[in-house]
């Protein structure tokens, strides 16, 4: 039977610590030789821009010894309006595994729901579960743990605050959420992990006050993939929101900063705060590399049986 990650919920905590564990070991080198996919072949379906995801995925799938097919959306027929279904029935015929980047999630449930391969979300506008993955193991390394941490998360209530949202419920993390009032995470995703969650998930106004307590200090940026029109108005609201060196002045001494990248410089987060000594940033991008070539693994290895 084969398994998606379409959000964090399709992973047991188990299997989370798991893949991080695994994804660490992927990382020191060993088994540098073995090629687990040999012969197999994962598809790309891309319909937004990516630098990282679309990276690291492809060199992932070749050290791995499988062939990587990047696909953009609107030079395959579904650009000129084959479904959604027919294209993941086919495109099941011929690859192991696809991993998809695109709008709305919904599209992304119809693409699994016709297809019998694994099917990753490379990122939606609300989940990006992937990017999560690689930010625990990040944690983990640089802490050294996940549960207890205080994790406080400055700025849009976005897709990869979505995906932190259920990572921290599920791996007892303490996450704060600052944004402006009307940019809060989706509320579905909130009262969810709320529910099942063993450690406080808390939404606040105050940056200063919800990098307060922080061991980690997130941001990303203020307009997403498909938000332009409104960048204006969003840069506005969240000039308050900024990662700078006033802002991290009330976290712990010790605090590390993360950001999913890309980056928009002296907006988000300041040169001085990403460039300096507590940014773990591209440790954090190495650690997609190592986390999905885990999840590959994990995913694809055996999905045909
Ligand atoms: N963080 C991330 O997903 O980056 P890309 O948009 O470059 O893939
Ligand atoms: N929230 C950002 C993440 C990019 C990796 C976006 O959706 O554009």
């Amino acid at each position: 039977m084969k398994r998606d990650l379409l959000t964090l919920w399709d992973l047991s905590p188990e299997e989370i610590g798991a893949l991080i564990g695994r994804a660490m070991q992927l990382r020191s080198g060993e088994d540098r030789n073995r090629c687990p996919l040999m012969g197999k072949s994962v598809g790309l379906l891309f319909e937004k821009a990516s630098t990282r995801t679309r990276v690291s995925f492809e060199a992932g799938i070749y050290q791995l010894g499988a062939q990587a097919i990047y696909m953009n959306a609107m030079e395959l027929q579904m650009g000129r309006g084959e479904t959604i279904e027919d294209t993941a029935r086919t495109l099941s015929r011929y690859l192991d595994s696809i991993i998809i980047r695109t709008s709305e999630h919904s599209r992304l449930e119809r693409f699994a729901l016709s297809a019998d391969i694994p099917v990753i979300n490379g990122l939606s506008n609300s989940h990006h579960p992937c990017q999560v993955l690689a930010d625990l193991m990040t944690i983990r390394e640089k802490k050294g743990r996940l549960k207890g941490i205080h994790l406080a998360f400055i700025g849009d209530g976005n897709n990869v605050a979505n995906s932190l949202i259920e990572a921290a419920c599920r791996m007892e993390i303490n996450l704060v959420i600052a944004c402006p009032e009307g940019y809060e995470p989706d509320p579905d995703v909130l009262e969810r992990a709320r529910e099942a969650a063993r450690s406080e998930i808390l939404m606040l106004a105050d940056p200063r006050e919800a990098a307060g307590r922080a061991d980690v200090i997130y941001t990303d940026v203020w307009v997403s993939m498909g938000q332009e029109r409104e960048a204006e108005e969003r840069k506005r609201r969240f000039k308050p929101y900024q990662v700078n060196d006033a802002l991290l002045s009330c976290a712990k001494k010790d605090a590390i900063v993360m950001h999913c990248l890309p980056a928009h410089r002296g907006e988000e987060i300041t040169d001085e705060v990403i460039d300096g000594p507590r940014s773990v940033v591209f440790d954090q991008a190495e650690n997609r590399l190592h986390s999905q070539k885990a999840l590959l693994e994990f995913l694809v290895q055996d999905s045909r049986g």
